[in-house]
Order: structure tokens, then sequence, then C-alpha cells
């Protein structure tokens, strides 16, 4: 069997003739791991979820869940799967023990499950209060008891944090690390934000235009950033200093006249640059090191 608990091989989908928009995407989410799927808007995080919970059909490629293809076993596999895609399904005029009571009968599962899931994202406390009442993020968490219900082997959550508050925030994030240190639930996140997978999980991948740009775990991902410098030099012109220090880079970006976004492979080397440029007479105004995960996620995701 796969070390894997979600692989997909080759994977790809298309809304519609005119375009792909997932691409020969790999993903490999290990077992007990927080897996955070990493992309801007739009890069195709929902759709690959929903391509991994059958929601949308794929174009070709395959989809392996607990080491079957998908097509072998849907219902077995389905259940052993919780996921909170958009935002949950919860009835307003209840309170939180009639939602979960509606969700457990709906899946047949035995109802004295509902206070021990209650606990789980620690919503006892608000437990008999109407659910229009509770703030978003306490709704998120009602979602996820109710995906919890089953007792679920891994857990997909599409960008949970979406629109909650700095605590809101804190709270999904120690829910998340709860479930998958206490329980053994492996998780898999979207988000588009960096920091917020940097945060949470030991895996990442990084999608962008429906493709797969980077897939380890978040310690290699720090440590291919702490080789390389991306830098942002202004300079007397743009376009000169491309051709010169073309040769010295992993990559440049010409912003506008004077502003040039370069990667090298190494600090050592900003000093041979600096050189390079002032031989050719290029003026020099200010050179600002950006030196932090952020900035590699811009440069994976944002060109
Ligand atoms: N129902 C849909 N019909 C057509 N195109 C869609 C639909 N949903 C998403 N898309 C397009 O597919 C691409 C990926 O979208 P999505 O998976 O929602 O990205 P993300 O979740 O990363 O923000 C985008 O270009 C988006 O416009
Ligand atoms: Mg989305």
């Amino acid at each position: 069997m796969s070390e894997y608990i979600i692989e997909t091989q080759n994977l790809n989908f298309s809304y519609s003739k005119s375009n792909r928009d997932i691409e020969e995407l790999n993903l490999q989410v290990p077992k007990g791991s927080i897996y955070g799927f990493l992309g801007p808007n739009g890069s195709g995080k929902s759709t690959s979820i929903r391509l991994l919970l059958g929601l949308l059909k794929k174009e070709s490629g395959t989809i392996t869940l607990f080491g079957n293809t998908f097509e072998n076993n849907r219902i077995e596999t389905l259940s052993k799967i919780g996921a909170l895609i958009e935002n949950p399904s919860l009835y307003g005029h209840l309170n939180a023990i009639d939602n979960l009571r509606i969700a457990a009968n709906y899946k047949s599962i035995d109802k004295s499950r509902i206070d021990e899931v209650l606990e789980i994202v620690k919503l006892t406390y608000a437990k008999n209060k109407k659910v229009a009442k509770y703030s978003l993020g306490m709704k998120q968490r009602l979602g996820i008891a109710t995906a919890l219900l089953s007792n679920p082997e891994i857990l997909i959550l599409d960008e949970p944090t979406n629109g909650l508050d700095p605590k809101g925030i804190i709270e999904m994030r120690a829910l998340i690390k709860t479930l998958n240190e206490n329980y053994g639930t492996t998780i898999f996140i979207s988000s588009h934000l960096l920091s917020e997978i940097e945060k949470t999980c030991s895996h990442v991948g990084i999608i962008r235009n429906g493709k797969m740009l980077f897939q380890n775990t978040v310690k290699a991902l720090k440590k291919s950033q702490s080789d390389t410098v991306a830098i942002d030099i202004e300079t007397s012109d743009s376009r000169r200093l491309k051709s010169v220090i073309a040769p010295l880079c992993i990559d440049t970006e010409t912003i506008d006249m004077s502003l040039t976004s370069i990667i090298l492979n190494s600090k050592d080397e900003i000093s041979a640059l600096i050189d390079e440029i002032r031989k050719e007479g290029i003026d020099i105004y200010q050179i600002t090191i950006k030196n932090n995960l952020e900035d590699l996620f811009l440069t994976l995701t944002e060109k």
C-alpha cells in the first residue's frame, strides 16, 4: 500500500475546451501529515478538491485515495473522508446539537458521537445556542464537527480561515493541530496565504495556473528559501541592467524603467553583482534584500 493517503498522477481537468484548469497534477499527501495546498486565487485549489471528492469528473490521470483508485470503492472511500468546502450548510434557527443530530441522522451515525465532536471543536459551551448567533469562526468549527461525525481518516478543508478574525484564525489553527496530533487525522488544507501554511503544515504543495510548482516538506521549502536571495534594485537603466546581470542571476524581472527584481543563488553573489553593474557605468540608487518565505511564494506564484 502506498504511503500516501491521497495521490494523483497526471491529473487533468478543464471547465471548457479553451482552457486547461488542472494540468498534469501530481499530488502526494503523506498519511499523518498536515498538507498545505497553497496557491493564489483562481489557481485551481477548489477544483482539485472537487476532483478528489468526485464532485467533478476528471479528464485524464489517476486519483488514488487510501491506496485504491477512486472508481473502485467510491462509497467506502468517501466515508473515510471529512470535507468542509465553501461555507458549511447549517440551520441558523437551530442550535449546534440539533444541527449535528440532523447530520448524524443523514449519515446514519450514532448520536453518541455528537458530544465528542462538540468537545473536539470546543463548542460544548455554546451547544444550546442558535447557530444564527454564532461567529463565523464558530460556524466553521461546527462545520468541521459535522465532518468529524464519521470519524474520518482525512479531513479536507478548503480555505477554512477565509474571512475569520484573528481570534478565529488562531482557534482554527489550534483545532487543526489537535486533530492531527491527538486523533491522528491527516489534514489537507488549502490557502492562498503562505504565512498560514507555514504556521500549521508539515508539508506543502504550491499550485499556480493548475500546475504544481513545488511539493515537499515545509522544512525543505524554508531551506530552499534560505539559500537563494531575492533583491529589488533601483538603477538608472533597467533595460541595460537586465542584459548586464542576466548571466549572474537565477531570475530577473523588469518591474519598470528603474526597478528590477532579481533572484541570486546566495548572498555571497551580491558584491559581484554590484561590481558588474558599476563597471558598466549604471548608477545604483537603492537595493532591497527580501529574504523571507513570502517573497519566495511571490516568486513562485505571482508571475
Ligand atoms: N464552475 C466553474 N466554471 C468555469 N470555470 C471555473 C469554475 N470554477 C472555477 N473556474 C475556473 O477555474 C480556475 C480555478 O478555479 P478554482 O479552483 O476555484 O481556484 P482557487 O480555489 O485556487 O481559487 C479559475 O480560472 C476559475 O476561474
Ligand atoms: Mg477556492
